[in-house]
């Protein structure tokens, strides 16, 4: 199959091309689209054979479930027979935006979507594109990050068409996302709210509207799925350093290594460049990317934990 490249504007989307995407996604063809925080790989949620076709497409393990994006607040209603107020609170607060809720799941929601759990993330995108995307396929849509399984997730179409190129129908290329790492995952399908994946909205954020939730992002078993897999890995070794200092100690010890220092001015800009950064790094044929740490506080945490599992499981 030869993937479509559909070019669309950020600031003014032209509808008539959105239109043609949202076709190819009510006829069960997979849609690659930018939201805020990292391009997804769209299919209509509601529609097994396209959700099988995300999970080849990306060679996604099968017990990962997906995120199902929604271009109405309202639309959760559809989703899940169990709504709580914490639940109503939060998207009132942070909707649209990068945050993702796992919510008990209704009977219109294939196990397919959610690998088997009996519960389903729910998050609406800001990004116009995505909105219009979701609103004018009039199904809600299924999308996991749209790189392939283990890669840094894709914050250019680019880089969806290093991994994806004639695995799927059409991209969306809209240029560069916002963001850059995805969206903070919180469940609030059991007793205690549970963050399993930090991002962008901050655990102190969460709780400020509905107090304490528990931190689920460093165990060893994750509850969600996608964490325990080898993830947003580049070619290169990545090692974590926390002085410049560093890199002569390691350089030489590593005298034939081609051996790169990515450092960053602050939080927004590391988690705007990091995931491009690991994709060039990797076109340049560097072994062994050195990469200054930031503060593990607020937004600095989601960007350290990429960052160390980025880090993980290489030698
Ligand atoms: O920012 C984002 O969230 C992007 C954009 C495209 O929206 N999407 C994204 O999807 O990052 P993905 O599939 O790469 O990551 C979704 C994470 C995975 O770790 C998955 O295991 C977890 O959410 N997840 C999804 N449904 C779940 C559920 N029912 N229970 C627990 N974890 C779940
Ligand atoms: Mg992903």
């Amino acid at each position: 199959m030869k993937t479509k490249i559909i070019s669309i504007d950020q600031k003014n989307p032209q509808e008539d091309r959105i239109k043609k995407a949202s076709e190819i996604i009510l006829k069960g063809g997979l849609v690659a689209f930018p939201t805020e925080t990292v391009y997804g790989l769209g299919a209509n949620a509601f529609d097994e054979k396209a959700i099988a076709k995300i999970f080849t497409a990306k060679g996604r393990p099968q017990d990962n479930p997906l995120i199902v994006h929604i271009s109405n607040k309202k639309d959760i209603y559809k989703l899940s027979s169990n709504v709580n107020e914490k639940c109503l609170n939060l998207i009132e607060k942070f909707w649209p935006g990068p945050l993702t809720i796992i919510l008990k799941k209704s009977d219109l929601i294939s196990k397919k979507v959610t690998a088997g759990l009996d519960s389903v993330a729910i998050r609406m995108p800001t990004n116009k594109i995505a909105l219009e995307l979701i609103k004018k396929s009039t199904v809600p849509i299924a999308a996991p990050s749209a790189n392939k399984s283990s890669k840094p997730s894709p914050t250019r179409a680019t880089h969806v068409l290093d991994d994806l190129n004639n695995k799927i129908d059409a991209v969306i290329d809209a240029g560069e996302v916002d963001i850059g790492i995805e969206s903070s995952v919180l469940d609030l399908s059991g007793k205690t709210p549970q963050l399993l994946r930090p991002g962008k909205i901050t655990k102190k954020q969460i709780e400020k509207v509905i107090g304490k939730v528990e931190e689920k992002t460093k165990t060893k078993r994750p509850k969600s799925p996608g964490m325990k897999y080898k993830h947003y890995s580049p070619n290169a070794k990545v090692i974590i350093i926390s002085s410049k200092k560093e890199k002569e100690t390691i350089q030489k010890k590593e005298p034939y290594k081609k051996i790169k220092l990515l450092s960053y001015s602050d939080e927004t800009t590391m988690a705007h460049n990091l995931f491009h950064d690991f994709r060039e790094c990797d076109k340049e044929g560097i072994q062994i990317i050195l990469v200054q740490s930031i503060k593990e506080k607020d937004f600095g945490q989601a960007i350290m934990n990429r960052l160390k599992k980025a880090s993980e499981n290489k030698n």
